[in-house]
């Protein structure tokens, strides 16, 4: 493909410190990881950060930690990688799948109090394509029926403001940083963040085998994983870190000149534009009339070399693993099938992204 969906970036400094690594010979359980869960934490203005291989390892933890098991139900949405729901499967936990805000894409707070039951114990709130889904509203039904939340932030990295209010409702969130993420750590990773002390030395133990952070831990082992982060993850993250701010503003200054160019066409519709500045900016995407026209725009993309994607996001219950729930969500069926992610990466050029947007305009205005 000429323009890939992503392309992660990895500078002179990044190689450069991997290289360091390497060299030092220590790559695992090291300073790197130390020092980028405490910049990590100092970014996202949380007391404790615990650096982990995957977002999909940190959801799985907090579940955990959570003491979420078999016999609970907990509130998601269906429009989300197929990881946050996974996290409740692992332990037996019942996802309850609420459908999403046509707008937001996020779950609608509307509809999440007709679900709570006796056994609903909290909400694994997901800010898809790095919307926020805090609101006033989920702070009252938090508070209403004493539920815990776990924040899927894995789309959502970010400065942490008044506009952008992520880590700001749940007992930890969880950031991912696969190759495709806003930032990476050398391709796979995550990050768990808590103002709670308990949480995060429960996940900093859970990562770890279970282990105790005491001298005699074997004595003090309780049922963990290897979810470990590598020095050479760590030191990548945290020159990616160094520069966030500005890749950011990169990702956001693309979805404005996508949105300018794609804003007058028929048949289109994009991203909410008052929400333009509160995003993290992930992906890009483009809402088409349906699903016929969507994968025509998607064919005609590719034959001109063109990565854009039609898999975000199926809804998660018509996955073989969910397939006993009998639940339909319309909005996030229709999103489904009419949503299409186009190219964004932090080296993409204003060309590139005039480039996408005028194979969607001539493959738009040809059809009709
Ligand atoms: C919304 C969401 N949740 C969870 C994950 C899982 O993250 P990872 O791929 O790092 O396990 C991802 C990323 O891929 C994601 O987009």
């Amino acid at each position: 493909m000429k323009i890939p969906l992503y392309k992660p970036y990895v500078g002179e400094e990044e190689t450069k410190a991997v290289l360091r690594v390497l060299q030092s010979r220590k790559l695992s359980r090291g300073p790197e990881v130390e020092a980028f869960e405490r910049e990590f934490a100092k970014y996202t203005n949380k007391k404790f950060a615990v650096a982990v291989n995957s977002g999909t390892s940190g959801l799985h933890i907090l579940v955990r930690v959570m003491a979420w098991k078999k016999g609970d139900e907990v509130i998601t949405t269906p429009f989300s990688y197929i990881s946050s729901a996974n996290a409740l499967l692992f332990e037996g936990v019942t996802p309850v799948f609420v459908d999403i805000d046509p707008v937001t894409l996020n779950i609608d707070l509307k509809k999440i109090e007709e679900k709570i039951t006796s056994k609903t114990k909290g909400i694994m709130l997901v800010h898809i394509f790095g919307l926020s889904a805090t609101s006033e509203a989920l702070r009252r039904i938090k508070k209403k029926y004493g539920l815990q939340i776990i924040e899927d932030a894995c789309e959502a990295v970010g400065r942490i403001g008044d506009d952008f209010t992520i880590s700001q409702i749940g007992e930890a969130s969880v950031y991912g940083f696969h190759e495709n993420k806003q930032i990476t750590t050398c391709g796979e990773g995550g990050m768990i963040v808590t103002d709670d002390p308990r949480i995060a030395r429960i996940c900093r133990s859970m990562r770890d085998q279970g282990r105790s952070l005491e001298k005699n831990w074997i004595k003090k082992v309780i049922l963990g994983y290897n979810f470990r982060m590598t020095e050479v993850q760590a030191t990548f993250g945290r020159e990616q870190l160094k520069r966030i701010d500005s890749m950011l503003a990169r990702r956001e200054s693309i979805a404005r000149k996508y949105s300018d160019l794609l804003s007058g066409i028929a048949g289109v519709t994009i991203p909410e534009q008052s929400l333009l500045s509160k995003r993290s900016w992930f992906l890009y995407f483009i809402i088409l009339k349906n699903q016929k026209t969507r994968d025509y725009v998607h064919d005609r993309l590719t034959n001109a070399g063109i990565s854009s994607s039609t898999n975000y996001f199926p809804p998660i219950y018509k996955f073989p693993m969910y397939k006993d729930r009998k639940v339909r969500c319309d909005n996030s069926e229709k999103i489904s099938n009419t949503l299409l992610t186009l190219p964004m990466f932090f080296e993409m050029s204003d060309v590139e992204v005039e480039n996408v947007a005028n194979v969607i305009r001539k493959s738009l205005t040809k059809k009709q």
